[in-house]
C-alpha cells in the first residue's frame, strides 16, 4: 500500500480505536424481531405538539419557499432568540442541532493536550467528542443526591483544563443545578462552561451570568420543547465576542437548512403552541411518576425534563427487551451511581404513557 495512505487510514484507525460509539436505543430494533409499529419512548422527542399542526406551519413555509437559495431568516430567528432570552442577536449562535455546536466548540476551544471535565452520568456525546479531538478528560460523578459537587470538580481541575460540560437539567438523572453552584463554578473554575439546556424551554436567570461571566455557554435545542428534532436547530447564548469569533470564523456559512429556520420563525411566532404542550407533558410526567412509583420493584428520580429515570429490581437489559415484544421502546441506562439496573422513559401523551406503564407492570410481574 503507499505509504501516504497508509498515514490517513492509521489516523482513521485511531479515532475509531479510540471513540465510543454513540448509542441510540434503536440498536436494538435491528436485531430484534419484535412488532414492527414501535412505541419509540427512548429518545426525548416532544409527542405532545401535533403533528398536524407542525405540517401545517411547514406547509405555509414551503408556500413561499425556494431551495435554489441559500437565502435564509437566519438573522430573524437569531433576533427572535435573543428577545426571547433578554439577550442581544449578537449573542446568539445557530447550529445544526446542539450537536453541532458542541462539536464546534471542542474542536475549536481545546488545543492539542488540553484537558477537560464532564460531570457525569451526563449525556454520552461529551465524551464522544472529546474522544474524536483526542482531547483527555476526567470524569467527576455527581453526587448520590445527582446535585453537582463544585468542590470536587474544581480540585479536579490541572493547569491545562479549559473547558467543563456541565448538563442542567441532567440527561439522564433528569435534575437541575443550583443557580448558585453554577454561578460558583463559572466564577472559581477559570475554565469555559459548556451548560446544556436542552431540556429547558427557556431560563433567563441562567442567561444573566452571561452579564458577570465570560466564561460561559449556554446550549439549547429546538429538539425537545420545541418539538422539531428533526429539523435540526440548536442554538448557543455567550458573551458577542465569544459568539462572533464562532459564527465569522468557524460556524459554517449555512449550518442550518433555510427551510428548518423559517419553519422555527414560525413556529415562535405561534409560541403557545410550545407552553401548552410542555404544560400537558408536566402534567403527564406527574402522574407517570406516581404511576411509576406505585409499582413494586421500581424507583423513578423526580424530573425537570421531558423523560423520566427510574432504577428496576431486576436486570435493566432485559426488562428494555421484554418491553420490545410489548411494542414499546426505552433506554437501557444501566448504571447510575449506585443504581445498577436503570432505564430512561421520554413523557409522551397520557394513552402512550398507559401503554407503557401496563406493559412494565407485566414485565416485572
Ligand atoms: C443533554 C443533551 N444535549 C444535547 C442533545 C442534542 O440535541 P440536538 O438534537 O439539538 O443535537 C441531546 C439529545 O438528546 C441531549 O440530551
Amino acid at each position: 500500500m503507499n505509504p501516504q495512505r497508509i498515514r490517513w487510514m492509521k489516523n482513521l484507525c485511531d479515532i475509531a480505536d479510540r471513540v465510543s460509539i454513540y448509542s441510540s436505543s434503536s440498536d436494538i430494533l435491528s436485531d430484534s424481531s419484535e412488532p414492527t409499529k414501535i412505541l419509540n419512548l427512548s429518545a426525548n422527542e416532544n409527542l405532545f405538539l401535533e403533528v398536524a399542526t407542525l405540517k401545517r406551519i411547514m406547509f405555509e413555509v414551503l408556500d413561499a419557499y425556494d431551495p435554489r437559495l441559500y437565502r435564509s431568516n437566519y438573522e430573524e430567528l437569531r433576533k427572535d432568540l435573543g428577545a426571547l432570552n433578554a439577550a442581544n442577536p449578537e449573542q446568539i449562535l445557530l447550529g445544526n442541532g446542539s450537536d453541532q455546536i458542541l462539536d464546534l466548540l471542542v474542536r475549536s476551544v481545546l488545543a492539542p493536550k488540553d484537558h477537560a471535565i464532564v460531570i457525569c452520568p451526563t449525556f454520552s456525546m461529551y465524551g464522544i467528542l472529546l474522544q474524536c479531538n483526542g482531547t483527555l478528560y476526567t470524569e467527576v460523578p455527581l453526587r448520590s443526591d445527582f446535585s453537582m459537587d463544585v468542590d470536587s470538580i474544581l480540585s479536579s481541575i490541572k493547569p491545562n483544563t479549559r473547558l467543563i460540560f456541565l448538563c442542567s437539567p441532567n440527561n439522564p438523572t433528569g435534575n437541575k443545578q443550583s443557580l448558585e453552584s453554577i454561578e460558583r463554578l463559572v466564577r472559581e473554575s477559570g475554565c469555559l462552561i459548556v451548560l446544556d439546556e436542552a431540556y429547558l424551554t427557556i431560563n433567563t436567570s441562567s442567561v444573566k451570568l452571561l452579564e458577570k461571566y465570560d466564561n460561559l455557554v449556554i446550549l439549547r435545542t429546538f429538539s425537545k420543547s420545541y418539538g422539531i428534532a428533526g429539523l435540526r436547530i440548536g442554538y448557543a447564548l455567550s458573551n458577542n465576542t465569544l459568539i462572533s469569533i464562532l459564527q465569522n470564523r468557524i460556524q459554517y456559512p449555512f449550518p442550518v437548512s433555510s427551510f428548518s429556520i423559517d419553519v422555527a420563525v414560525r413556529l415562535l411566532e405561534n409560541y403557545s403552541l410550545i407552553q401548552s404542550a410542555d404544560t400537558r407533558m408536566r402534567t403527564q410526567r406527574s402522574r407517570t411518576f406516581a404511576d411509576l412509583k406505585s409499582i413494586r420493584g421500581v424507583t423513578p428520580f423526580p424530573s425537570e425534563c421531558n423523560f423520566i429515570l427510574f432504577d428496576v429490581e431486576a436486570d435493566s437489559r432485559e426488562v428494555q427487551r421484554d418491553l420490545l415484544k410489548y411494542g414499546i421502546l426505552v433506554r437501557n441506562i444501566d448504571n447510575v451511581l449506585d443504581f445498577s439496573n436503570c432505564l430512561r422513559v421520554t413523557i409522551a401523551p397520557e394513552d402512550m404513557m398507559k401503554q407503557f406503564t401496563t406493559a412494565l407492570m407485566e414485565v416485572l410481574s
